[in-house]
């Protein structure tokens, strides 16, 4: 493949924002956090299938821990970009942020770490095109989600010796 043809986290990266409504939040007027996670699966997998151009599926998430409580009312503002790309699988980072709209201040509400695996017709994982991380973030991205990939595969690998 030319180095022109593949693709920096940057061009696949997926920015989007959602209002708090009320049919999202439990009774005391804070988000669910399945809604949260709903919301981070849909950009992330925007952004895997904007760097393969092919269908994806999730094959997993990391675990998630909610830093801040998100109230009606409130704009959600979710960053997705492909961290990582190995043979068949990306990982995506998401960062999600709560923005105060009248300072513009925003606040971590959660980062996740997620695994899709491109498919092909029949279902199949088939290979995903390179990435190439340019800037100095996406390097150091790339760099922390390769020790991730490497520890999930040890993990998996332990897993299915002792079942
Ligand atoms: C994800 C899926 C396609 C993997 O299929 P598989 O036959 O196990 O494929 P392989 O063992 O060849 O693994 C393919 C890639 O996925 C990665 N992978 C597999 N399971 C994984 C997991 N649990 N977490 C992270 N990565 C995983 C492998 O490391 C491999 O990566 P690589 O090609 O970059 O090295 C398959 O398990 C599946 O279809 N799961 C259901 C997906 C789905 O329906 N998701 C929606 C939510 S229910």
């Amino acid at each position: 493949m030319a180095d022109c043809e593949i693709k920096t986290p940057a061009r696949s990266a997926v920015v989007t924002r959602y209002l708090v409504m009320p049919q999202h939040a439990n009774p005391y007027g804070t988000v669910f956090g399945g809604i949260i996670m709903e919301w981070i699966d849909m950009v992330a997998s925007m952004a895997a299938q904007r760097h393969c151009g092919m269908d994806v599926v999730t094959a997993s998430i990391d675990s998630l821990a909610f830093e801040n409580p998100v109230h009606i009312g409130d704009q959600v503002v979710l960053m997705a970009s492909v961290n990582y790309v190995g043979r068949t699988s990306m990982e995506v980072g998401v960062k999600v942020v709560v923005e105060d709209l009248a300072t513009g201040q925003q606040r971590i509400t959660t980062r996740a770490y997620l695994t899709f695996v491109s498919i092909d017709k029949d279902h199949q994982p088939i290979a995903a095109p390179p990435i190439r991380p340019e800037t100095a973030d996406e390097k150091r991205r790339w760099d922390n989600a390769a020790l991730r990939v490497r520890a999930r595969k040890q993990l998996r690998g332990q897993v299915k010796n002792a079942t």
